[in-house]
């Protein structure tokens, strides 16, 4: 394991990324944990990050010099380097020098162990006031820029290497190398985290917890509840029950998707659960957008919790014991709710006679460790279909919230052809991967003139909503070429009863949400 240690910024994520991406396994750890626990877990190498302090702040969080004299490789990046600097010994300046985004970095000692190989001019990003005027004793200068003498130090001898960029960003040309020289050649560690070691290791730690008993899994559709269970299904076969709530707000395919593509890929024991007809009649006359939200996550626990009843009665009935519940929760939840370790226990309330009154479930979370990338690449090497493992966010409260109005079953109908379009002519021109999602919205109160074929129409508009974006807290909105939305906008007009203008979202977020209820 190679620790993180975090000192505040969004950095610490993406540095224990690239770390994995340099196939070397990384977990993220606050900068209040004492060294003697850091140490404790017997680190392969530990890098300190950056963060938004500065070393001369009155609480600006500091590292145990101790660390330095452990024996084990570190790695210091921008506020973890000038942490470096001062507690063994180096000048760090308060001048007032800063320097923000790209910056061209010299390399002064193109042999040094992070260095080499690389070109003595490259761009790096740089994010600091504070700067390191003069090296500790016993380290050497290897890189410098127009403003900061000393940008990079090493001691080979005691294996302690700082840069004051960012080599976790993109900006920096050359980061992945200098952090994988960092990891190969200054630490020595071996490239050993592959998706075949991710598997296997998840699968003997879900044998391990499972044992003989039984779980269930709650399947959305989704890449994470899919991966968790084909996971979870590899370690205990058809011990594993999967359940899948079809409320009838799914798009064109989905349900069969799932049913049949997933069972195919996984031989997993799937149950459906058809509850579009109860979903529908909860639903009826109500178009505002929070309460429709309110009636679908209300009605679906309900429902779940209902087979969950189901399910674990029968088997109890049988003499067997289903006592784990599988979930897809992945590493950045982890780390984002306080990185909680061991397990944690949910309650599920239920009615369903003869059943003890909350019954209390172990959580599987196969995913824990993982990042969303790492997630698919693990779907894949599992054999799930593309579809399932490149598939785009799509909202719990499926086409529910992409009506704006009431939702009624030839209202999704109307909805479910034109996104299926959609789709299909995203697929088609090779954007799956380039455009983050594309919700198509029926704007099912408004109504407009047309005139088709002879007669003139009173139909609806639809809004097609194409973004851009990296993690949905911002987006902005595709680009689509011209001819893709002519003949997006052609097929959905000649082939959607009912539907007579097609309509293109240009709003980015902020300010208007991705969905648009
Ligand atoms: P907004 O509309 O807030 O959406 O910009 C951000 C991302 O979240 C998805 N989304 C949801 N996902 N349940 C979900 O599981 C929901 O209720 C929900 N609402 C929005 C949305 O599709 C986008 O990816």
């Amino acid at each position: 394991t190679v620790l993180v240690v975090d000192f505040g910024a969004q950095y610490a994520q993406l540095i224990a990324r690239r770390v994995r991406e340099a196939r070397v396994y990384s977990e993220i750890v606050p900068s209040t944990m004492p060294v003697a626990e850091m140490l404790a877990r017997r680190p392969r190498a530990v890098i300190l990050s950056g963060g938004p302090a500065s070393v001369y702040a009155e609480e600006a969080p500091g590292i145990d010099a101790a660390l330095f004299e452990a024996g084990v490789p570190v790695l210091g990046l921008c506020y973890g380097f000038q942490l470096m600097a001062q507690a063994l010994g180096g000048t760090v300046d308060n001048t007032g020098a800063r320097e923000y985004g790209a910056t061209s970095l010299s390399v002064v000692r193109p042999s040094s162990t992070l260095f080499e190989g690389t070109p003595t001019e490259q761009q790096v990003w740089m994010s600091h006031g504070d700067a390191c005027s003069a090296a500790p004793s016993g380290f050497t200068v290897t890189a410098a820029t127009a403003t900061v003498p000393v940008a990079a130090f090493e001691n080979d001898e005691r294996r302690l290497y700082g840069v004051q960029y960012h080599p976790e960003v993109l900006h920096s040309t050359f980061g992945q190398q200098v952090m994988e020289h960092f990891l190969y050649r200054g630490a020595g560690i071996e490239p050993s985290w592959t998706t075949g070691s991710i598997v296997e290791e998840q699968v003997a730690a879900i044998r391990a917890q499972i044992g003989e008993g039984r779980a269930i899994c709650g399947l959305s559709g989704g890449v994470d509840s899919a991966v968790a269970a084909a996971l979870v299904n590899r370690a205990i076969g058809d011990r594993l029950t999967c359940v899948y709530v079809d409320h009838g707000l799914m798009r064109e395919g989905e349900t069969e998707q799932v049913e049949k593509d997933f069972v195919a890929a996984t031989g997993v024991r799937l149950r459906v659960v058809d509850a579009s007809e109860r979903f529908l009649t909860a639903l009826a006359g109500v178009s505002d957008p929070e309460q429709k939200r309110k009636i679908i996550g209300r009605e679906f626990i309900r429902v779940f919790e209902q087979a969950q009843a189901e399910l674990v009665a029968e088997a109890g009935a049988a003499g067997e014991d289903v006592s784990f519940l599988v979930q897809g929760t992945l590493y950045p939840d982890v780390v984002e709710s306080g990185g909680g370790t061991g397990t944690a226990n949910i309650k599920s309330h239920h009615n369903v006679g003869g059943l003890p009154e909350d019954l209390e479930f172990e959580l599987v979370e196969p995913l824990r460790r993982l990042f969303k990338d790492e997630v698919r690449m693990v779907g894949q090497e599992l054999g799930l279909p593309e579809e399932i493992v490149h598939r785009q966010p799509f909202p719990g409260p499926g086409l529910g919230i992409r009506i704006v109005g009431e939702v009624t079953r030839e209202r999704l109908d109307l909805l479910r052809q034109a996104d299926a379009i959609v789709r299909e002519e995203l697929t088609a021109a090779g954007l799956d991967r380039e455009i983050w999602q594309c919700p198509v919205v029926l704007l099912a109160d408004v109504r407009s003139v047309g005139v088709q074929g002879d007669g003139r129409t009173y139909g609806h508009p639809v809004v097609l909503r194409p973004v851009t974006s990296e993690d949905a807290m911002t987006a902005d909105w595709s680009r689509l070429p011209y001819d893709l939305l002519a003949r997006i906008s052609t097929r959905i007009t000649n082939e959607v009863r009912d539907v007579n203008r097609v309509t293109l979202d240009i709003t980015s977020k902020p300010p208007g949400t991705i969905e648009w209820e």
